[in-house]
């Protein structure tokens, strides 16, 4: 018996047990799917946007507001990238269903980046507002995923991306409804990653850490805060909110065929430091 044919054989075998497709040439090569970003008008959702586009995907954006939504997909377009906008709030069950069914279906990837911080501590954060971080962060990507699912199991091929941070494992003190939300959105991760696999459809999560965006407006000046950024994050900088385009890419895209469930941590070593 000759061994390199048995080798052969055997790995025909496997392969075909495993990707659907053949692998493109440039494994971060995004052409010909259709991606969605929640929450793409500014931050990192625009820039995840802008780089799932230059990777050759066309991109849908929403916002709550038409004029602004509008405007961020036009000035991705004016680069030359395949980028459209809907007004959608992504926490009003009946509008996303709405315009799920209409205009919705085809999605190859999914970028649930919509999320919402209240930082008040334990006595000052009554349980109304709780339970709404818990809707905007969670049940809002919840919606979405369940909306894609079938169309995306029908594919055989799907790419869902939470945007978490590293204030879910990591706790802040005095920010108990954030930890809740981006902890939840983790385990939402590992959930549908081992239920959606034999589908076909990979789940991972991004978990940046702190990042100048207009949410932290607030800190962005703030010395006390820029003294604990120097001290605590080993590059001892904020990040940009395109350093976090390459994390979305590299797992919408079939470098990433064999991994999900996985939350890839952006911070610059803030979570490793000892
Ligand atoms: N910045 C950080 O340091 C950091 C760190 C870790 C994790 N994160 C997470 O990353 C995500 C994005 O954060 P960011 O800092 O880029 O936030 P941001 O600057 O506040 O941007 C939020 C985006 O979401 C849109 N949006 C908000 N509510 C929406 C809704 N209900 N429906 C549709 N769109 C909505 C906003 O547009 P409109 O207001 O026009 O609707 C905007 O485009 C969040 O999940 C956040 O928790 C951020």
């Amino acid at each position: 018996m000759d061994p390199g044919n048995t080798f052969q054989q055997a790995m025909v075998r496997i392969n075909t047990g495993g990707m659907n497709d053949k692998p493109p040439s440039n494994p971060f090569d995004l052409s010909g799917r259709h991606a969605f970003v929640t929450g793409g008008v500014r931050g990192i959702g625009l820039e995840i946007a802008r780089g799932l586009a230059a990777a050759g995907a066309s991109v849908l954006i929403s916002g709550r507001e038409k004029g602004t939504v509008d405007a961020s997909a036009a000035a991705l377009r004016d680069e030359g990238l395949a980028v459209e906008a809907v007004a959608l709030d992504m926490t009003d069950d009946q509008a996303v269903t709405d315009w799920f069914e209409g205009y919705g279906q085809d999605i190859h990837i999914l970028v649930n980046n919509v999320g919402m911080r209240d930082r008040r501590g334990t006595p000052d954060l009554p349980p109304e507002a709780f339970s709404r971080l818990l809707d905007f962060g969670i049940t809002s990507a919840y919606r979405m995923t369940r909306l894609v699912q079938p169309g995306m199991a029908a594919r055989k091929n799907g790419a869902v991306i939470n945007i978490t941070s590293v204030a879910g494992p990591l706790a802040r003190p005095g920010d108990p409804g954030y930890t809740a939300e981006k902890g939840g959105m983790s385990a939402l991760t590992r959930s549908q990653a081992v239920e959606f696999a034999p589908m076909g459809i990979r789940v991972n999560a991004i978990a940046p850490g702190f990042f100048a965006t207009e949410a932290n407006a607030e800190w962005l000046d703030d010395a006390e805060v820029n003294a604990f950024i120097e001290r605590r994050v080993p590059m001892q900088r904020w990040g940009q909110p395109s350093e976090l385009a390459g994390a979305a890419v590299f797992l919408a895209s079939d470098a990433a065929s064999y991994i999900t469930g996985q939350t890839l941590t952006v911070d610059a070593g803030l979570s490793v430091r000892m």
